[in-house]
């Protein structure tokens, strides 16, 4: 594994060709995590699996982005979006998030979310466009 922190803020980044990928139940209990979610977010799997996907919500996220993504995994299948994630210690990193519902065979329902390193561009845009939504709750 190949992740940094910067040396002048508190953020993490991982490399582009590193997936993080989480599933979770209906609802959003984490039944699966790759080793890089659990390096990235600073956690042991065994602390990860059972817990809700918010133990790596970020403060600066607004609810909106939540709501968002639930409409439409259960409406559309999809979603993606661009996620600021805390890290056990306090830290945080920026994901590229695809998330997606998959039905089994026997019908159950689970959601898997597949993360990627977002452009610049996006963050900062996303970092002024979150401070105001947040300024808006
Ligand atoms: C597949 C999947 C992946 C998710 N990934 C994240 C994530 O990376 N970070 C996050 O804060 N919430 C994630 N969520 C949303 C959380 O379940 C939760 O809605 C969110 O953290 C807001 O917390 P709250 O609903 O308690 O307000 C994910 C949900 C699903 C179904």
């Amino acid at each position: 594994m190949s992740i940094v922190k910067s040396e002048k803020t508190e953020e993490w980044f991982f490399s582009s060709d590193q997936y993080i990928l989480s599933e979770t139940d209906e609802k959003g209990i984490i039944i699966y995590a790759n080793d890089l979610f659990c390096e990235l977010a600073g956690y042991t799997l065994e602390e990860l699996l059972g817990q809700p996907h918010n133990i790596i919500r970020h403060e600066d996220m607004p609810k909106i982005a939540f709501k968002g993504l639930w409409d439409d995994i259960q409406t559309k299948g999809f979603w993606t979006g661009v996620v600021k994630n805390l890290r056990k210690d306090g830290a945080y990193y920026w994901v590229y998030a695809t998330a997606l519902k998959r039905v089994h065979s026997d019908g159950s329902v689970t959601y898997l979310s597949v993360r990627r390193v977002p452009d610049r561009a996006s963050v900062q845009a996303c970092t002024s466009l979150y401070a105001d939504l947040k300024s808006k709750e």
